[in-house]
């Protein structure tokens, strides 16, 4: 069977796992869904616009099966489900499963997104632990409506750069043996909202390799960490260590971050982590802060020996032991 519009066979590097808990039945589909079969062959089960039904398909119905949207399609998937989110919010006659539900599904692609960039996250199980405590610590938020409007304000594919930030900074404090729930809550939400501030700053330059700002653009792009505070200092659940993780993410241990150039030993502890976490997503992702999509192996060769790791050297550590645990899990062809 051929799936796509130009009737050739759909290939893995085009495609992407999601979480089944994005879709939700009697809604339309935002995106054509696919499920993989044995052979490796992607099959339709739902087109774009069609109501959805994926629980009633006979095949739907075994949990074990996975299912897959376009890469192309992503991060309307996940637009749509934040402005489901809104909305079932809104609605007072749903239930808050429903919104903890769909707030689950977008983490768990997040895992499955970074997974499939080669960093192991965890067995199955760690995994949906990991998305159950994001699920958990953003549905604390009374204010639930402000928080999903400015996250899904954030330009392009920045919803998955935080929530991805948000998984590999949590890997970091597990490495680091910060267990503290509190203080993993608070890692989660900056990690989150770092970036807040870039809704502010215009597409022109958000659009442009960095290489091509003007010395006014850089100016601009940086005042994104001061913009991000302004913004959510109404919120009144976000505690201000998350607000000095916004201010200080792009600080750096050599003080030659911004927007302050303070040391080390002057950034917020949970900022020297969230600060690691977000460069390394840069380096992983297709973005348009970093030159090339680079593995995880190579992005922390990359942070250590291009870049002269100007980060919190426990954090760099931890993210390191992380990634070369990635490394061994592959050895031992152990699957995520
Ligand atoms: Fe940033």
């Amino acid at each position: 069977m051929q799936n796509n519009k130009k009737n050739e066979p759909l290939q893995d590097s085009e495609m992407i796992k999601v979480s089944r808990e994005l879709f939700t039945d009697g809604l339309p589909l935002p995106a054509e869904v696919f499920t993989k079969l044995a052979s490796g062959q992607y099959i339709l089960l739902g087109k774009k616009a069609d109501k959805c039904n994926l629980s009633s398909l006979h095949l739907a119905q075994d949990k074990t099966v996975e299912f897959f949207v376009r890469k192309t399609e992503y991060s309307q998937l996940i637009s749509y489900n934040l402005n489901l989110i809104k909305k079932t919010v809104k609605n007072n006659n749903l239930g808050a499963n429903v919104k903890m539900s769909l707030l689950k599904g977008i983490t768990e692609s997040a895992i499955s997104d970074l997974t499939e960039r080669g960093v192991y996250v965890g067995s199955y199980e760690k995994c949906k632990q990991i998305a159950t405590f994001v699920q958990e610590t953003t549905a604390q938020i009374k204010d639930m409506d402000k928080f999903i409007d400015i996250f899904n304000s954030l330009p392009g594919d920045m919803v998955g750069h935080s929530l991805a930030t948000s998984v590999v900074s949590m890997l970091i404090c597990d490495q680091m043996n910060i267990t503290m729930k509190s203080t993993i809550e608070k890692v989660i939400l900056g990690s989150l909202l770092h970036d807040i501030g870039l809704k502010e700053i215009p597409d022109e330059i958000l659009a442009k390799p960095r290489y091509q700002w003007t010395e006014a653009e850089l100016q601009h792009y940086e005042s994104h960490t001061l913009r991000g505070v302004e913004l959510l200092r109404d919120i009144k659940e976000i505690p201000s260590d998350v607000l000095s993780i916004v201010m200080e993410h792009h600080e750096n241990a050599l003080g030659m971050g911004y927007p302050r150039r303070i040391r080390d030993i002057k950034i917020h502890p949970l900022a020297r982590i969230v600060a690691v976490a977000d460069c390394f997503v840069d380096l992983v992702y297709d973005s348009q802060k970093s030159a090339a999509v680079r593995k995880p192996e190579e992005a922390i060769a990359h942070i250590e020996f291009a870049m002269g790791q100007p980060f919190n050297k426990p954090a760099f550590l931890a993210l390191k032991q992380v990634i070369h645990l990635t490394a061994l899990q592959k050895k031992m062809n152990i699957s995520s």
